[in-house]
């Protein structure tokens, strides 16, 4: 029998990103395969977990990565989610956890905890009060600043609503109906950028970050690469690599794709020293973080520093949990 490792790769697509995750997980001896975690079931009958993994039989894998979790039902992500919960409760390392991953999908919880351990992240509110989120919006425009609203559980910058003052005769917009973002004000104070904009995305693994890149362009002012913004490489400014992996642990991720902004110069947001460079601020934190992107301007094989953080560090400094009922599989 052979005894190589086994992890799944849970994902509802394979492409590009699983690919590169099963050669290097190859290239480790360990047999990697996806699994759809929708095709997973909690059955109290099938020993001795109650828990079926598709090609696992009544075992369960070494280890669990995380490469996506479809949309779906309130009850479907919650399933999806509850099975990876379970995959931990029966002693499965999973990277990232359930628990990270619901907090880093969960924007308002993402800016909470940022906040709560002082990494530097702009003003945010979230609130399902509309007369709230208005006030909110009419402080912001009386002092000359705009607000980003955005869908709590939105990513590819899809869905977002730059809101304040217009430029043009200064009067401002109501707040939307709250029913794009299902009744739910998550708002962000703009953080204005010079001409033409751009944002960092810092992959963060195993409380290192390993590679940077600069997105310019894209949407308008929304600048993920699913926008069409432009990767460049960017250089791993210490001060950059620290706030993402404050980032990151804030969240309990072992690994992350941390979106960050330069800081606007002093005069704006009055607590800068004018190099926005040296200050910037965590937009977002994503906890299941597609890397392509960055693939495409650094020599790192990120899919093996993955693979690897996730064997050498994760793996390994993991107890099993033991089976009250015995080792069915001895
Ligand atoms: N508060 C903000 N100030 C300036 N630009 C922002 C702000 N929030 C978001 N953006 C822009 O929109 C992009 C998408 O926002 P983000 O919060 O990362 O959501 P998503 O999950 O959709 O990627 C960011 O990468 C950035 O370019
Ligand atoms: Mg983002």
């Amino acid at each position: 029998m052979s005894t190589a490792l086994r992890v799944a790769i849970m994902t509802d697509e394979t492409g590009w990103h699983t690919g590169r995750l099963k050669k290097a997980f190859r290239a480790r001896d360990v047999d990697a395969r996806c699994v759809d975690l929708a095709q997973c079931r909690i059955d109290t009958t099938w020993a001795p977990y109650g828990l079926a993994i598709p090609g696992f039989g009544h075992a369960l894998p070494d280890a669990v990565f995380v490469r996506g979790i479809a949309g779906g039902t309130f009850e479907q992500v919650m399933f999806r989610l509850g099975i990876l919960h379970a995959l931990r409760e029966c002693g499965v390392p999973v990277y990232n956890d359930a628990r990270a991953i619901e907090r880093s999908v969960d924007k308002s919880m993402t800016s909470f905890l940022l906040n709560l351990h002082g990494v530097p992240t702009p003003a945010t509110w979230a609130s399902e009060s509309a007369a709230f989120a208005q006030r909110v919006l009419m402080r912001e425009a009386a002092a000359n600043r705009r607000v980003v609203l955005k869908p709590l559980f939105g990513s590819q910058g899809k869905g977002l609503r730059r809101l304040g003052a217009s430029r043009r005769d200064g009067s401002l917009a109501p707040l939307p109906s709250l029913r794009a973002t299902g009744q739910v004000a998550y708002l962000q104070r703009y953080v204005e950028t010079e001409r033409p904009g751009f944002d960092w995305r810092v992959l963060v693994i195993g409380g290192r970050a390993v590679a940077a890149m600069r997105r310019v362009g894209g949407k308008g002012w929304i600048h993920n690469f699913a926008q069409g913004a432009t990767c460049e490489p960017a250089p791993l400014d210490p001060v950059l690599a620290d706030i993402a992996v404050q980032a990151t642990r804030a969240l309990g991720l072992d690994y992350a794709g941390v979106d960050l902004i330069p800081s606007p110069p002093a005069s704006s947001n009055g607590d800068g020293d004018g190099d926005g460079e040296k200050h910037p601020l965590v937009l977002e934190v994503n906890g299941v973080a597609a890397w392509r992107g960055l693939q495409s301007v650094t020599d790192l094989d990120l899919a093996a520093a993955l693979a690897n953080d996730l064997l050498d560090r994760k793996l390994a400094a993991h107890a099993p949990v033991p089976l009250k009922t015995g080792d069915a599989f001895g």
